[in-house]
């Protein structure tokens, strides 16, 4: 079953909380936040602040992906909201270490890859996953289009998570629609970030359904 993380980042903040309602009547599955420090990511986004308000508006699961500089130091922090907590396998931490502390945390932990990061860099790391993220768009922006070389990322992990016996959710961020969704499902990715694609409509829940239907 694919699963459906809709990214907020390109949302109307106060008109959020009428959002997360229209989301969850159209069966997603959690909602993807992207939280950016202006220093790992030429751009700025939200904290804690806003994911704790969040938190108490609804039970959907809370998948935070931390895309800052030397994530280690707000692993506790982010913890006290997220569900899944993913950090960037470039940004600087003992990627090892920073995993064992989410699951101590009690929170599903997650590496992300960046477009220019190898599969296989990370292939040690997975049986200290929860899920991996493959990015199929450089880091910082909603709205842009589709890296087809996640694709091969995304089977090479599948494989290999298959070889290891391990079952780890995929997840893919980036350009997602109704043309790249069947694509990065079908390389092995079950769960799906999308921004744009679901903000940018008027019919949110049909949008959800369409690619749910993958
Ligand atoms: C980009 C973010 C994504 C982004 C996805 O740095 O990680 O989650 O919001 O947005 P779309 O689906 O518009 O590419
Ligand atoms: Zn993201």
């Amino acid at each position: 079953m694919i699963k459906i993380s809709p990214s907020v980042l390109t949302a109307d903040f106060l008109a959020l909380d009428a959002d997360i309602k229209k989301l969850e009547s159209a069966g997603v599955d959690m909602l993807h936040l992207d939280v950016m420090d202006g220093v790992f990511v030429p751009n700025l986004s939200f904290g804690n602040p806003i994911i704790k308000s969040i938190k108490a508006h609804t039970k959907l699961p809370l998948d935070v992906h931390l895309m800052i500089d030397r994530p280690h130091r707000y692993i506790d922090e982010f913890a006290k909201y997220a569900d899944y907590l993913s950090f960037h396998y470039e940004a600087g931490s003992d990627n090892a270490a920073t995993l064992k502390r989410i699951r101590e945390l009690g929170v599903k932990s997650a590496i992300v890859i960046k477009p220019c990061t190898g599969a296989e860099k990370i292939f040690d790391l997975l049986p200290l996953c929860d899920m991996v993220l493959v990015m199929s768009v450089e880091p910082g922006f909603g709205g842009q289009k589709f890296m087809p070389q996640a694709l091969g990322k995304l089977s090479a992990l599948k494989e290999e998570c298959n070889r290891r016996g391990l079952d780890i959710l995929l997840e893919v961020d980036g350009g997602i629609n109704a043309e790249t969704a069947p694509l990065a499902v079908e390389a092995g990715a079950n769960v799906l970030v999308a921004g744009n694609y679901i903000f940018s409509a008027e019919d949110m829940a049909a949008r959800v359904k369409e690619i749910k239907s993958i």
